[in-house]
């Protein structure tokens, strides 16, 4: 207590000295000076600065950090919990050598390091040119020995230098988390940290709940994150030893300015570097990027792979826990072996390459073994599922072995490292198969083989006599005809559509459509039709079938495909419709040829065609129809160019005012889904809407929406254009081969629409008649929002609008980004 009022009075005293101070700036706080807030230290080379400020809005004071650049970016900061409110602060070192920082006029002690070490004479405090504030005796500084350093309490800025992890001496570990705002430092709940496991791995983590995961250090970087490598910016430096387990980066060129930032704007690792020329930081990395980078995409054992339809994958000799809810797009379940492991005697290994290693939490570390002696003990583990090489840098060398479990585990498209997944014998091809019995095998393969093109010669020839009988029965069938005159539709018989199509001639199959096959045929008249045959292993039954013949009977529009006519004979069933000479949209919109011969004034009128099309269906028609499976290969053209939609065999329809239905099957088509039909089954009037607007952007642009890419990877063609559009250049969305037929402003209307269209929430999209009216350009168009299926997008600016929704909803987002990004 004396102390303490010695200490206060040493104070006082102080502050009759203030004006001593002519210069705002100090080189060193020892133990007879203080810093008041109109004062900073600064570091020799005048790099980092030590101060008082207040973020943002906030009129809180704070001892911070910051980069001595223009825009005073705080890297760290002293008292994050404990602001100053009432008065300026000041900060000193008391006579036991600790540093203390002290409310001016109340004089309590807001933040203090409680430093437990006796120091046996004053120590100094100096602010290093790394931007590390070291608390220590002068003789010992410059080597490198402090009492305290700020370096060792990072707050949401990794600098150069700076370690990120595990004193294993102390016990001490080095974590970043996110201010909690802008305007407030406090720890939010975004963090990064190094686990440690026995294998140790970077995480980070929202709340105490994994969020992503970067992996374990496999030698040239983590596992999770193949784009960070040695490179001419930064050494990577990663140390794991008996003292410590650390990361951390060097600048190349000490001078220059860089920083890992927490973000828990949008909970996001940002590594940015500053640019002197541009007066700005410049992103150079950024982390998780996508969907698959999310911890337990894919539940436990399933791989997410960014290319894949749908990106969640069981891997080989692996299957989803439950098929329903899998084939629903929810993954969380993950998937299980489809036989059990023999153990004793008989599993193996397939190797996966590309990969992001699992979560190391039960792994297991030897960096003595080879690959092969990892192998070898991993068989010889009842409970170790996985193995590779712990260090995959020159040869490999090492052994990494996982139990239970796999979890969080992802595709990359380049690079990643390989994995050997333990399964059943059973499920390895050609594992063990003596040599004599794969000859047997390969005799009675032959053999089986002959006997089926037998069988088939005679199945052909027996079904080709049925056709013509039944085409005679059809004629005196008197129930067959009922049938008909109820279904207002004209019916043709089987031997009539058997001549037409010359028996179904492989050479007039026209292509496969949602039912099974579409042939071209001749009526004796000349005229040309278009006969859809309904497979019986088709996933589309009967059922929908006849739902499609008495849909359509009933429609009548000239942007709609005309049915002619239709034949039901037993279990055969075929639609004829009239026939389309210039085929499908999606073999000239996709083609270099047959873009040429669409100059714009033929798209434009293609559009609105299509928009009319399926304006009536909506609304005009006496049924309220949804098409559900609008896209480029369903809108056929006719000899004049002009579109008429096809295929109603998903179209449900809906009596009266109801526009939102609910489905346990997902029908349709990947890349033109809206995201709410996709992932909730739930559809509406608005989901062909959203189907619409891609298809608006495929035919402005030439590109197939699914198996989009671009140089900026992640973005599939909605996210593309809608950065287009943000960045004020839309007109580069337009396919080259429009050369100059196009009129710039009808094109941007009709971008305009199209991201109208595609907005994430249905009931911002607009309905069909104000698509229509905005098309022939008689209706204002308001701003777009975030379209759905953006994410996986390496940029997240544009996503401003969503940053503050729970992760949940935007997870669900880029779930399907990525299938729609898919080939
Ligand atoms: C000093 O600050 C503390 C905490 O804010 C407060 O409780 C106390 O009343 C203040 N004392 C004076 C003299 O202002
Ligand atoms: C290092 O960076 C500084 C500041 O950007 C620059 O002026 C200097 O030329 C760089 N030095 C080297 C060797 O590149
Ligand atoms: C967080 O990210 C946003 C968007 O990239 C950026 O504007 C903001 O400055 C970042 N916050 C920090 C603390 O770097
Ligand atoms: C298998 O490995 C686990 C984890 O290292 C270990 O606990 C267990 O004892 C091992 N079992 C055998 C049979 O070696």
């Amino acid at each position: 207590m004396a102390a303490f009022c010695l200490f206060v009075i040493g104070i006082i005293g102080f502050f009759a000295f203030l004006p001593i101070f002519s210069t705002a700036q100090l080189h060193s706080v020892s133990a007879s000076q203080s810093l008041n807030h109109n004062q900073t230290l600064v570091s020799p080379g005048r790099r980092f600065e030590l101060g008082f400020f207040s973020p943002g809005s906030s009129k809180n004071q704070y001892l911070g950090i910051w980069c001595n650049i223009p825009d005073k970016t705080v890297v760290w900061v002293a008292n994050r919990v404990n602001p100053i409110n009432d008065s300026p602060g000041l900060l000193t070192i008391n006579s036991a050598g600790d540093l203390l920082l002290l409310s001016h006029d109340n004089r309590t002690v807001i933040w203090s390091l409680n430093l437990t070490k006796q120091v046996e004479s004053p120590p100094i405090l100096l602010l290093l040119d790394s931007g590390n504030l070291v608390l220590g005796h002068d003789r010992d500084i410059n080597s490198g020995i402090y009492l305290w350093q700020s370096f060792d309490y990072p707050t949401d800025t990794l600098l150069p230098g700076m370690k990120l992890g595990w004193d294993l001496k102390t016990g001490h570990n080095r974590v970043v988390t996110s201010w909690k705002s802008p305007d407030d430092p406090a720890p939010g709940d975004f963090s990064w940290d190094l686990d440690l496991t026995n294998y140790p791995q970077s995480i980070m983590r929202k709340g105490s709940e994994k969020y992503y995961r970067g992996g374990p250090w496999n030698g040239i970087g983590f596992s999770g994150v193949p784009a960070l490598k040695p490179n001419p910016v930064f050494n990577i430096i990663f140390v794991s030893n008996a003292d410590e387990v650390y990361y951390t980066y060097e600048l190349r060129n000490k001078s220059e300015f860089s920083r890992i930032v927490v973000n828990q704007s949008n909970y996001k690792g940002q590594h940015y570097q500053w640019r002197e020329e541009s007066s700005g930081w410049v992103m150079f990395a950024e982390f998780p990027r996508e969907s698959c980078d999310n911890y337990r995409t894919c539940g436990i054992n399933g791989n997410c792979n960014p290319g894949g339809i749908p990106f969640c994958q069981c891997f080989k000799g692996f299957e989803p826990k439950s098929l329903e809810s899998w084939n629903q797009l929810n993954w969380s379940e993950g998937c299980v072996r489809r036989k059990p492991l023999d153990c004793k005697n008989g599993d193996g290994f397939i190797t996966f390459s590309g990969l992001k290693v699992p979560d190391t939490t039960n792994s297991y570390l030897n960096t003595a073994l080879d690959l092969k002696e990892c192998g070898e003990l991993c068989l010889r583990n009842c409970s170790c599922m996985a193995y590779t090489s712990s260090n995959i840098s020159g040869e490999g060398s090492g052994c990494a072995m996982w139990f239970h479990d796999l979890i969080d585990i992802r595709q990359f498209l380049s690079g990643g490292q390989d994995l050997y997944v333990r399964v059943s014998a059973s499920e390895i091809e050609g594992k063990t198969w003596p040599k004599v019995r794969k000859s047997i095998i390969i005799s009675c393969a032959v053999a089986v083989a002959v006997a089926i093109l037998v069988a088939a010669y005679c199945i052909h020839k027996i079904r080709t006599k049925e056709v013509e009988k039944k085409g005679v029965n059809l004629e005196i069938d008197e129930s067959n005809q009922g049938r008909t005159d109820d279904m207002d539709l004209p019916l043709f018989d089987l031997a009539t559509i058997v001549n037409a199509t010359d028996n179904f001639s492989i050479d007039n199959k026209l292509g496969e459509g949602g039912f099974g096959p579409v042939y071209k045929g001749r009526l004796l008249d000349g005229q040309e039709i278009a006969v859809k045959r309904l497979s019986r292993s088709s996933r589309q039954g009967l059922v929908e079938f006849k739902n499609e013949v008495k849909l359509i009977a009933k429609l009548q529009h000239r942007n709609l495909v005309k049915l002619l006519g239709c034949c039901v004979q037993g279990d055969d069933t075929m639609l004829v419709y009239e026939y389309m000479p210039n085929k499908s949209l999606d073999f000239f919109i996709f083609d270099e040829k047959g873009g040429k011969l669409l100059d714009w004034s033929k798209r434009y009128q293609i559009i609105c065609g299509i928009a009319r099309g399926l304006l009536y269906l909506h609304q005009d028609s006496r049924l309220r129809i949804i098409h559900r499976d609008l896209k480029a290969s369903n809108v056929l053209l006719d000899e004049e160019m002009r579109p008429k939609i096809s295929d109603f065999g998903m179209a449900r329809t809906f009596g009266g005012d109801q526009t939102e239905g609910n489905t346990n099957r997902v029908v349709g088509t990947y890349g033109y889904m809206a995201p709410e039909y996709a992932i909730d089954g739930q559809f509406s009037i608005k989901s062909d809407v959203f189907s619409f607007g891609i298809l608006l952007l495929e035919i402005i642009s030439g590109q197939k929406n699914r198996g989009f890419y671009h140089q900026h990877q992640g973005f599939n063609l909605i996210g593309h254009a809608w950065r287009l559009w943000k960045e004020g250049k839309p007109l580069e969305l337009i396919d080259p081969l429009l050369g100059e037929s196009c009129v710039v402003s009808e094109v941007t209307r009709f971008i305009h629409i199209s991201l109208l269209c595609v907005q994430q929430h249905p009931e911002d999209r607009p309905t069909m008649s104000s698509v229509v009216l905005m098309l022939s350009g008689e209706s204002d168009l308001p701003e777009p929002n975030q379209p759905g299926f953006l994410l996986g997008m390496s940029k997240i600016s544009y996503q401003a609008k969503s940053t503050s929704t729970n992760i949940d909803s935007s997870s669900t987002n880029e779930v399907t980004i990525t299938l729609l990004e898919a080939r």
